[in-house]
C-alpha cells in the first residue's frame, strides 16, 4: 500500500465535529491527538457560501482544541447521504465491471448517475447452475456534497486526501481493535445523535449498510415531552437513568424504551436480510458504538432482543500503551470518536 502522509480523521456529526490523529508505531497505532467541537444547528446542511465558511471556521477551531498537528485530512461522508447496495451480477471481465455496475445502478439511485461518484468492491462469488455470479458492494456519493466538503477544507487551509463512508471507517475501527473478528461476519451499530447506522461486514469489508433516522436525540426529546422537563434536564435524565427500570421509578426507562424498540426492530430486519439474502457463517457478535450506545442497560437490552452477544466497542482497545493517554482523553467521550478514529487508522490496515 502506498505510504500516506500524516493526516487526521474528521467526522462531521450532528452532535459534534470530531477529529483524531494517530502515530504509527510499527504495526500499532498510538493516539496522537483527539478532540471535538459542538455542531451548531443547521451547520451540516448549509450549502451557501456562508455555510461553507462557517464549517471551515469550526474545523479550524476543532483542530486547535484537539492539538491536531497535520494539515492533511481524511474525512467521512455520512452514511445517510450515500446510496449503497449489494448488487449481484454475472461474472464479467475487469474491463466490463464498471459499465455493468452503472447499468444495474441506474434504476436504483434517486439521482442521475452524472451527479454521483460511484465506487464498488467485490465481496464474494457464487456459482448457481454452473454460472458464476459476483456480489458487489456499490456506493454512490453525491458529487455536490463532496465538492462542498472540498471547498470547506480549502477555506480551512486543510488538504483533503480522501473521503470515505462512515461504514468503511467503522469497520476498520472494529477490525483493528478486535482482530479476532477480522475474518468473521460482524454487525456494527453506530448510535449517533440523529441517526443510527447498521452495518454488516465480512472479512473487514462492508457488505451492507443502512441508516435509521432515529438516534439518541430522539430519546432526549421523548423524555422531555413525557416528563415535562426541558431538553437540558432530559439529557441529564437520559445519561443518569437510561434504560434502568430500577431508577426514577422506571419512568425514564419507560419513555426511552419505545425508541429502542424502533431501532432493535430495524436491526432484526437487517439480521433477517443477512440470513435470507446474503448468507454466510452467521453474525456472532454485534459491536455497538457511537455516543448514544453508552445508554445505561443498552447492551443488555439489545442482547435480549437480538439473542446475540453485544460488545460495547472500545475504539482504542488495541492501541499502543501510552503514559500520556489519560491526559489526552480528558474531556473526551471516546464512544463518539468511533468514526474519526476509524478514519485515522486508514493505511494501518
Ligand atoms: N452516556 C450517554 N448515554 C446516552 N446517550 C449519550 C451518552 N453520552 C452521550 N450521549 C448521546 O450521544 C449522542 C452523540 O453521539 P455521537 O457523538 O456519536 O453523535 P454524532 O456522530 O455527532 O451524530 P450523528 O451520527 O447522528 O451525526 C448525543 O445524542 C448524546 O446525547
Ligand atoms: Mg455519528
Amino acid at each position: 500500500m502506498a505510504v500516506i502522509p500524516d493526516f487526521f480523521g474528521l467526522n462531521l456529526g450532528h452532535f459534534s465535529i470530531k477529529l483524531a490523529e494517530i502515530k504509527r508505531v510499527g504495526t500499532k497505532a498510538r493516539l496522537e491527538a483527539i478532540g471535538s467541537t459542538p455542531t451548531s444547528v443547521g451547520l451540516l446542511n448549509n450549502d451557501s457560501d456562508a455555510g461553507v465558511k462557517s464549517l471551515a471556521n469550526e474545523i479550524n477551531k476543532a483542530c486547535r482544541n484537539s492539538g491536531i498537528k497535520s494539515r492533511n485530512c481524511v474525512m467521512s461522508v455520512p452514511e445517510s447521504a450515500v446510496f449503497s447496495r449489494l448488487i449481484t451480477l454475472p461474472k464479467v471481465t475487469d474491463k466490463e465491471v464498471g459499465e455493468a455496475i452503472q447499468w444495474a445502478l441506474k434504476p436504483l439511485v434517486p439521482l442521475g448517475l452524472e451527479e454521483v461518484n460511484v465506487s464498488f468492491l467485490e465481496i464474494d462469488q457464487k456459482v448457481i447452475d454452473g454460472n458464476t455470479f459476483s456480489n458487489w458492494y456499490v456506493v454512490a456519493a453525491p458529487k455536490e456534497l463532496i465538492q462542498r466538503y472540498q471547498l470547506s477544507m480549502e477555506a480551512a487551509g486543510v488538504n483533503l486526501l480522501a473521503v470515505e463512508t462512515e461504514s468503511l471507517a467503522l469497520t476498520r475501527m472494529v477490525v483493528y481493535n478486535y482482530p479476532q473478528f477480522a475474518k468473521k461476519d460482524i454487525m456494527i451499530v453506530d448510535m449517533g445523535a440523529e441517526n443510527t447506522n447498521v452495518i454488516l461486514s465480512r472479512n473487514g469489508v462492508v457488505m451492507f449498510s443502512q441508516t435509521i433516522s432515529t438516534g439518541s436525540n430522539a430519546i432526549t426529546k421523548v423524555i422531555s415531552s413525557d416528563l415535562g422537563v426541558d431538553m437540558v434536564q432530559a439529557e441529564k435524565y437520559k445519561i443518569t437513568y437510561g434504560l434502568d427500570t430500577t431508577q426514577a421509578e422506571g419512568k425514564v426507562a419507560k419513555s426511552v424504551e419505545p425508541i429502542l424498540q424502533i431501532i432493535s426492530a430495524e436491526i432484526l430486519r437487517t439480521l433477517s436480510y443477512y440470513k435470507e439474502k446474503i448468507g454466510g457463517t452467521g453474525i456472532s457478535e454485534v459491536f455497538v458504538s457511537g455516543g448514544g450506545s453508552d445508554l445505561l442497560k443498552f447492551n443488555e437490552y439489545l442482547q435480549a432482543k437480538l439473542n446475540i452477544g453485544v460488545i460495547n466497542s472500545n475504539p482504542i482497545a488495541n492501541f499502543e500503551q501510552d503514559p500520556m493517554l489519560g491526559q489526552k482523553l480528558q474531556n473526551v467521550h471516546l464512544s463518539s470518536f468511533n468514526v474519526s478514529l476509524g478514519l485515522a487508522l486508514k493505511g494501518l490496515l
